[in-house]
């Protein structure tokens, strides 16, 4: 049944001329509305060779969000506009909004739905109060290759199933029941589609795999996000098996249209459409039009192509005309759902922007769920919890720094950040903190290479902040007080994000010099870690005795470090993603297959590297806590398991500690011989549990036959009837096993 809006949006459609439909399916940068004499020469207006006309026509703008300035060009627009048909703004809120939470891979390994769901729920109101109407948020791209810098960003990180709940979960929280309410807004998943998968984990670059291996890892999270409600998709810039996925028809129309039933809008990402032409796909601008309307994309993000290219398509062929008018409903549809006929402000509000964003509340809601998300990979000794009474050397480029929210907060309010030298002195006293900054983060060159590259003002060397042995003396001497050093090192956040691919991913060499030096002092080392990536850490580990993984924390960063190092809070997360021996395993991840020559004894004919280890340093799902679990009794309730029954694997937990804690559980399953052969282990299930002070704990999970299928190599979605071997554990690697068997 076709309600009053839906008819009113089919009439306001059909009183539209051809040039203000191709307009909504354009996205530009809001700037533009904000100069007050519109110079078409200038800036972006010139890069997308848009008249005025055209641009008193496009559809959505992107990243400009505060009130006040939405209102304005809101307002701008619609002075212009024949048809007062509102803009959409649209924004990367991807680790927060002023409030800036952890990384998304950091969010990922806390194992804590709650916890993704409260960030984006914060996230959402913080943002849609100040104007956002979607957010180019989550991004599941499956990510196995830790040189990709955008695996920052993924929440699932290298598993399939994480993927999968996390992007249910993330989707629900942004858009709540309904996307007009206060407080929610319309999710953009991204970036159709495996786009994780780039060769050599170089961004930007091809994506070739078979269709079952994409279906089995990739598609999950996406199909998950669709199926749960997901308003928007944004295409990739890679090309999947030969076809730029922005223009790519099986893609879209086959898979997201057909196959998923996804009505949605599809944006592409920016620029994409008319990067199919150096993809050597499009011949030109033109066909470029021609073959992104025709595979369905809907918006064209910050490219000139829609807006200067599609009409001679739409002129000249019925059937084009048809597409674009589909696009441009999806389109008003979504404008409509936002309720932006009725109030175009949106929920803005100015006054609602003073009282809420970065309240008190939700800035102790930001450090707890913060502090779900480090991991704490080594604790030798249990040096950590810190003591309070000792003498503290905090070193590093770290210590006294802000600069610890990753390379997507550019919205975040860094006027809240402390530096972890404030938050420690104030909790110890003065008298107890020793301080040095041993090294710069990266070398003058180092750092000179990327702000060259991102056109940003150089550092001269003869300015170079720190002689760097002048200042690793500097940092003996004071280190030299202390009963323990904590090291506060890692990479720059303009390391990891977009663009930012590397085929190094060990620490830089400065750091690690201070690191070697520090240890000729012989006392204990505890190295907080500040990354968006998994880092090779096989040269420095066996100097530290504890490594605490914080990921770029956010804005409470400070305050939820200090915590879990002075034992106030006990850290909990696990890795989602496998940490390298060394940069020549990537890509590695824990549900690979079995080669016919498993690594499993000295022989020389196996499948393994002469240098290092065969297997990763830190595994999938590893992170260990304050309190000491031991996994035993691994029951089964029994071995064999028919169609429509399920089967229960109990496990006893027991934490031999006086401490109190979260253990995350884990589930996986291996399906020993099949038709295409399967994984080593894959992830079926996870509970995150507290534990008292040495409480043990019974803890139990389903097994039914949905979790055994898999894509076989007619492309069918199956289970086979055979032995499979359950595991369960306290990591991918540290698991106690059972088999049992499916009868079909
Ligand atoms: C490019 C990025 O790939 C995408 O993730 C982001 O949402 C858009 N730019 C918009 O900024």
């Amino acid at each position: 049944m076709i309600n009053i809006k839906d008819k009113e949006i089919k009439e306001l459609l059909n009183e539209m001329t051809i040039d203000e439909k191709i307009g909504q399916m354009v996205q530009v940068a809001g700037d533009i509305f904000l100069e007050d004499d519109i110079n078409v020469s200038t800036g972006p207006l010139k890069n997308l060779e848009l008249s005025e006309e055209k641009l008193y026509n496009v559809g959505s703008i992107l990243n400009v969000i505060g009130a006040e300035r939405v209102k304005k060009i809101q307002d701008k627009y619609l002075s212009k506009n024949r048809l007062k048909i509102p803009l959409l703004f649209m924004d990367d809120i991807i680790n927060g909004y002023k409030i800036a939470f952890p990384i998304p891979i950091a969010q990922g390994c806390s194992w804590n739905l709650e916890v993704l769901r409260n960030i984006a729920k914060i996230s959402a109101m913080e943002s849609n109060i100040a104007g956002a109407n979607v957010n180019f948020s989550p991004m599941v791209d499956l990510s196995r290759d830790a040189r990709w810098g955008r695996v920052m960003e993924s929440v699932g990180g290298e598993d399939p199933y994480l993927g999968k709940v996390y992007a249910k979960a993330t989707v629900k929280a942004y858009q709540g029941e309904d996307i007009s309410r206060l407080g929610n807004i319309a999710s953009c998943v991204k970036h159709i589609a495996a786009y994780g998968a780039v060769e050599a984990g170089r961004d930007y670059n091809t994506v070739d795999m078979s269709e079952r291996e994409f279906r089995q890892y990739y598609l999950p999270a996406y199909k998950e996000a669709i199926e749960n409600g997901a308003e928007m998709l944004m295409t990739s810039f890679n090309i999947l098996n030969g076809v730029p996925a922005t223009v790519n028809k099986w893609l879209i129309q086959d898979l997201l249209r057909k196959e998923l039933k996804f009505k949605g809008v599809i944006i592409s990402d920016y620029g994409a459409i008319e990067e199919t032409i150096a993809h050597g796909f499009s011949k030109n601008e033109e066909y470029a039009a021609l073959n992104a309307i025709k595979a369905g994309v809907d918006i064209d993000m910050m490219s000139k192509i829609y807006a200067n290219y599609l009409k001679k398509w739409c002129l000249e062929d019925k059937e084009i005309e048809n597409k674009v008018n589909e696009s441009v409903l999806r389109i008003l549809n979504l404008k409509n759902k936002l309720g932006l006929f009725e109030n175009p402000y949106s929920n803005a509000d100015v006054e609602k922007e003073k009282r809420y964003i970065m309240n008190k509340t939700n800035l102790e809601k930001a450090k707890k769920l913060t502090q779900e998300t480090f991991v704490l990979l080594k604790n030798k000794d249990n040096v950590l919890p810190l003591n309070n009474n000792s003498k503290i050397a905090l070193i590093g480029p770290y210590a006294d720094n802000i600069a610890i929210t990753g390379s997507w907060s550019m919205f975040s309010d860094k006027t809240k950040n402390s530096t972890i030298l404030d938050v420690v002195k104030n909790k110890v006293g003065n008298e107890n903190v020793l301080y040095s900054k041993g090294t710069e983060i990266l070398r003058c060159e180092e750092i000179n290479k990327i702000l060259k590259v991102e056109n940003m003002q150089t550092i001269s060397i003869d300015n170079e902040p720190l002689k760097e042995k002048e200042a690793i003396e500097k940092a003996k001497e004071v280190a030299e007080k202390s009963d323990i050093i904590i090291l506060l090192l890692g990479e720059h956040y303009k390391q990891s994000g977009e663009a930012c691919s590397r085929s190094n991913i060990g620490l830089p060499e400065n750091q690690v010099n201070l690191i070697n030096e520090l240890y000729k002092l012989n006392k204990k080392m505890v190295m907080v870690l500040f990354n968006g990536r998994p880092i090779q850490l096989n040269n420095v580990e066996n100097k530290l005795d504890a490594i605490l993984e914080v990921w770029f924390p956010g804005t409470t960063g400070a305050e939820a470090i200090t915590e879990v190092l002075f034992g106030d809070v006990n850290p909990s997360g696990k890795l989602t993603m496998s940490f390298p021996q060394n940069v020549g395993q990537c890509p590695i991840y824990y549900n690979h297959y079995s080669t016919g020559r498993p690594h499993n004894s000295d022989f020389k004919y196996l499948s393994r590297y002469q240098d290092i280890e065969t297997e990763s340093f830190y595994p999938f799902g590893y992170g260990l806590s304050y309190c000491k679990f031991i996994y035993s009794n691994l029951q089964i309730s029994k071995s064999k398991m028919r169609k429509d029954e399920s089967i229960l694997v109990g496990v006893d937990v027991e934490n031999k500690s006086q401490y109190e804690g979260y253990e995350i559980i884990e589930m996986y399953i291996q399906d020993l011989y099949a038709s295409v052969v399967r994984p080593v282990k894959e992830l079926k299930g996870f509970q995150k549990v507290f534990f008292k002070p040495f409480e043990k704990k019974k803890i139990e999970f389903e097994i039914n036959s949905e979790m055994l299928k898999f894509w076989n190599n007619d492309l069918k979605y199956v289970v086979e009837s055979g032995e499979f071997k359950v595991f369960i554990g306290s990591s991918s690697k540290d698991t106690l096993e059972e088999k049992f068997e499916f009868i079909d």
